[in-house]
Formats: C-alpha cells, sequence, structure tokens
C-alpha cells in the first residue's frame, strides 16, 4: 500500500505534538524526519534526541532522513530512538554496503537517497541489498521548495532497475510534492511520499491528506 510521509520540518516546533497527533488522526502513514547538520546541507534540524520525543508521542513509524556528514557514527541512536526506517545519501558516504549492513542489522529499513543530479544508474551494484530508494525532487536543505521535473524520468528508470534485480524493493520521494503532481510521480512508481508544505502550510491538513490518499489509490 502507497503511504503518505509528512515531513516535520515544515510543521510548527512550538507545538509539535498537536501538530503530528493532527496528521496522524487525518491518515498519515509514516512521520519523515529531516536530519541536516550544516555541513552535507545548508541548514541545520535536530537529533537523535528530538526523533525520541516524537516517537513517544506517535505510533506512526518513522522515517529518519540523514543529510549529514559521518552518518555511521550516527545511526545506532537514530536507531535506538526509535527509526523505522533509515536513508543516508549516496553522494557522501564511500562504504554504502557497510553502512546499509549497519542499519538492517539493528532492525532498521535502509534506504539510500539521491541528490536530483546523482543518476539512477549509480544504484545497480547495491540495488538488492536496499528496503527502498529515496529519490530527492528539491535539493536537499529546505521545505517548500519547487519539484525539479528529472525526478519523474529518474522514479521510471528506478522502477525497471528494481523490477529486474530487487522486486520488494519500495521508491520514496522527497521534494515540492502536493495535490499538483502526487498522481503524476504514484503513476510513475511512487510508494511511499514525503510531503511537507503542502501538508504543514496547509490550514486544511485533514483535506490535503485524504485528497492525496483518493489521488494515489
Ligand atoms: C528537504 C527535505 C524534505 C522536505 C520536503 O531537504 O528532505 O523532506 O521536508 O519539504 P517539501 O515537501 O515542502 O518540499
Ligand atoms: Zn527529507
Amino acid at each position: 500500500m502507497k503511504k503518505i510521509c509528512p515531513s516535520i520540518l515544515s510543521a510548527d516546533f512550538a507545538k509539535l505534538a498537536d501538530e503530528i497527533s493532527e496528521v496522524e488522526k487525518a491518515g498519515a502513514d509514516i512521520i519523515h524526519c529531516d536530519i541536516m547538520d550544516g555541513h552535507f546541507v545548508p541548514n541545520i534540524t535536530f537529533g537523535a534526541d528530538v526523533v525520541s520525543h516524537v516517537n513517544t508521542i506517535t505510533d506512526l513509524p518513522l522515517d529518519v532522513h540523514l543529510m549529514i556528514e559521518n552518518s555511521d557514527k550516527y545511526i545506532d541512536s537514530f536507531a535506538k530512538a526509535g527509526a523505522d526506517y533509515i536513508s543516508v545519501h549516496y553522494e557522501n558516504n564511500n562504504h554504502l554496503h557497510r553502512l546499509v549492513d549497519k542499519i538492517k542489522s539493528l532492525g532498521v529499513k535502509a534506504g539510500v537517497v539521491l541528490n536530483p543530479a546523482t543518476p539512477v544508474l549509480l544504484l545497480k551494484n547495491i540495488i538488492g541489498n536496499l528496503d527502498f530508494v529515496l529519490i530527492m525532487s528539491v535539493n536537499p536543505g529546505f521545505g517548500g521548495q519547487k519539484f525539479i521535473e528529472n525526478a519523474v524520468d529518474k522514479v521510471i528508470e528506478l522502477k525497471k532497475m528494481i523490477n529486474e534485480f530487487n522486486p520488494d524493493c519500495l521508491i520514496e520521494i522527497d521534494g515540492g510534492i502536493g495535490l499538483n503532481n502526487i498522481k503524476l510521480v504514484s503513476d510513475a512508481g511512487v510508494d511511499m511520499f514525503v510531503c511537507g508544505a503542502s501538508v504543514f502550510k496547509s490550514v486544511d491538513r485533514v483535506g490535503v491528506i485524504k485528497e492525496m490518499k483518493r489521488l494515489i489509490s
């Protein structure tokens, strides 16, 4: 089943528990947590302690997207904090098999993320080890950016690779996803839709999530 994953990056952190509870009641499937360190991306967000608090206020699975240097040093703490999914970027991790094995050994689903300029082809020798691939449809660092169209072709190419080498691997997309393009990317093969601004900056979050679910069903 396809899953809507609101990103709390665009939520109001002064009332995070209420924000999460609202999207949970509205039918969100997974909570997406964006971890940024001010080095790999030009922004800083939060770490494992906050993820651990988020874990106490929701029953939904947590999807931790690491946009940090030295990801390997922090896998244990995010797993301990309650991450159900952890994704690491292709661009700044030299030993992906080792990292992916480590994530899986902790009972967490492992994903690799591709920036908009990183070709899908580069995953060919690791796709068989992955639980999911995250295709960035913006350059990571901020919420509310404009969707980069080449993501659709990348999803189609990735879906072919997945069908050939690892049919269980899921495709996630992140960046600029909203009511205007969710069906397009769903038809291309996306299983998990990260939605930041389109959900949390809307006055009718319940309505938006319901409509998203209708469009991808
Ligand atoms: C961007 C983050 C995204 C962000 C998406 O670096 O990875 O998860 O929250 O936000 P929207 O949906 O507003 O583009
Ligand atoms: Zn993200």
